[in-house]
């Protein structure tokens, strides 16, 4: 079992917010059980993990891997976070972006959405491997407690939540929900809407 990182949990018994009291676009009004992590919130949270991030990786040039689709929200206010600290800080990291390729010998950041089973990160981290990166970490804004998960745990967390399919924030359910800003949870209604 890896060591525990340090995260904002979501308990199982989370009820989240009614929809009501948060702006949904009117196409998902229906399509929704609750807010599960507000847009703002999750916000809060990045800025800290861009901070964290920054401290942990040193002054040596970043190639900031983005995983999409989902990763992509994520990705770009992260980003947002590290460039503003760079502008305003004594350290700052020089940075480029990729979204498939990837250099050898630098420090990579792969900024990813969420880990469910984790099968999907291994795979990544090993096809990396070939490309031999001075520094790899690994930044996921959610972190699945599911029973299938492979023991993977990345070494930044945005939030641990339950075992449930969450949508939003460029997360998506058969490429619907991207264009949500909240992180949600999807109604029966929903999942029936637009299944594949
Ligand atoms: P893993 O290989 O099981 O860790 O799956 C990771 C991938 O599955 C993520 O990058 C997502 O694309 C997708 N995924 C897993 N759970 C969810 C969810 O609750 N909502 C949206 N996508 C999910």
């Amino acid at each position: 079992m890896a060591a525990a990182v340090e995260c904002v949990v979501i308990t199982d018994d989370e009820q989240g917010y009614g929809l009501d009291l948060f702006c949904i676009p009117k196409h998902y009004s229906n399509d929704l059980e609750r807010v599960f992590i507000p847009h703002g919130l999750i916000m809060d949270r990045t800025e800290r993990l861009a901070r964290d991030i920054m401290k942990a990786m040193g002054n040596h040039h970043i190639v900031a891997l983005c995983v999409l689709k989902g990763g992509y929200k994520f990705f770009a206010d992260l980003l947002d976070y590290i460039k503003a600290l760079n502008r305003n800080s004594d350290q700052s990291i020089p940075m480029t972006v990729d979204f498939i390729r990837l250099k050898s010998y630098c420090n990579v950041l792969i900024v990813e959405d969420i880990i469910d089973t984790g099968k999907t990160m291994q795979t990544l981290l090993n096809m990396l491997q070939d490309y031999k990166p001075n520094m790899v970490k690994v930044v996921s804004l959610l972190v699945k407690r599911t029973p299938r998960s492979v023991g993977y745990r990345p070494d930044f967390v945005g939030f641990e939540v339950p075992d449930k399919f969450v949508v939003g924030y460029a997360l998506d359910y058969n490429e619907y929900f991207r264009d949500l800003n909240h992180i949600c949870v999807i109604s029966e209604k929903g999942r029936e809407k637009y299944k594949a």
